[in-house]
């Protein structure tokens, strides 16, 4: 618990609590280095929710990676900084880098059915995951792994450790990986498209819980979508990223009621109707 200590020690309630300058990030091909992240710069504070939106491709993933050393097969970080209570997590050595992961900064990744292991029952997943994070060991592993569950909404938990993947629904599949996410009770969870893959009505029950849990716990959410109708849901504070780029930035309320860019403007004329009238 040291690195915390020390990242406790140098916190300001002023600085954000995670703090991008200029970065870039590009893989590396037989064509030479494709940029995919293309000077993008960002704050997140303490209990906030930033949305980062954008149609497919535009880099949302790449950066949400970035933050924590995930980056797919040959993406590296090339410039800039990520500040995380002032520490640079791009300057972290691998082992420190996992310190951060799972315990400061959960992550629910975008795709469920290839983060969840088919082979592995779900109470064994959970499980190792708290493990990993460090959240319990032992004895107390199985009993918290059982508590994780239940907060994600699994409300019969207890009788679902043995199940398998694919006896979930898409939903129950994510209200495990939400629950993996928040069981260290990190600072900061970053949320890539997680309810992307399910209709609208089960996206909004799940989006509610994650509100919950987010506003009761004081986690600061980094929310990653390709839908201005979920960020409205969700966000205090959106960018609007397109082609590597973050084109506009601005409170949500800004956003939906003056959208300055051309392209924001097309994401919002994309919204069909019935989601549009959503209020927050
Ligand atoms: N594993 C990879 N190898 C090579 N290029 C990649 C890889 N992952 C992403 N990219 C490139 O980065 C760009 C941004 O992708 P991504 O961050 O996944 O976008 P988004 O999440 O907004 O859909 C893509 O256009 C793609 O060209
Ligand atoms: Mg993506």
């Amino acid at each position: 618990m040291n690195s915390e200590t020390v990242s406790d020690a140098i916190t300001d309630s002023n600085e954000p609590l995670l703090q991008i300058r200029d970065l870039e990030v590009g893989f590396q091909t037989q064509r030479g280095l494709v940029p995919a992240v293309r000077g993008v710069s960002l704050s997140l504070y303490a209990g906030q929710t930033l949305a980062i939106v954008g149609e497919s491709g535009s880099g949302k993933t790449t950066t949400a990676q970035a933050i924590i050393n995930l980056l797919a097969g040959t993406g590296n970080v090339t410039a800039g900084e990520i500040l995380f209570e002032g520490r640079d997590l791009t300057k972290l050595s691998a082992k420190e880098i996992q310190d951060v992961r799972g315990r400061l900064i959960g992550y629910v990744p975008q795709d469920p059915m290839s983060n969840l292991n088919p082979v592995w029952n779900i109470g064994f997943q959970v499980e190792e995951a708290i493990k990993a994070n460090d959240v319990a060991q032992g004895k107390a592993a199985r009993a918290r792994t059982i508590e994780v569950l239940q907060e994600a909404g699994l409300s019969d938990a207890a009788d679902r450790l043995k199940q398998f993947p694919h006896q979930f629904s898409g939903g129950m599949r994510q209200r495990v990986l939400i629950g993996i996410g928040l069981s260290a009770r990190p600072k900061l969870l970053i949320a890539d498209e997680p309810t992307s893959a399910l209709d609208v009505t089960v996206q909004r029950q799940i989006l509610d819980h994650l509100g919950t849990l987010t506003r009761d716990y004081g986690t600061s959410v980094l929310f990653i979508t390709h839908d201005l109708a979920v960020v409205r849901l969700v966000a205090d504070n959106v960018c609007v990223m397109q082609k590597g780029r973050i084109v506009e930035a601005a409170t949500t309320d800004e956003v939906f009621d003056n959208p300055q860019q051309t392209y924001t403007q097309e994401l919002l004329a994309a919204i069909p109707g019935a989601n549009f009238e959503f209020g927050r």
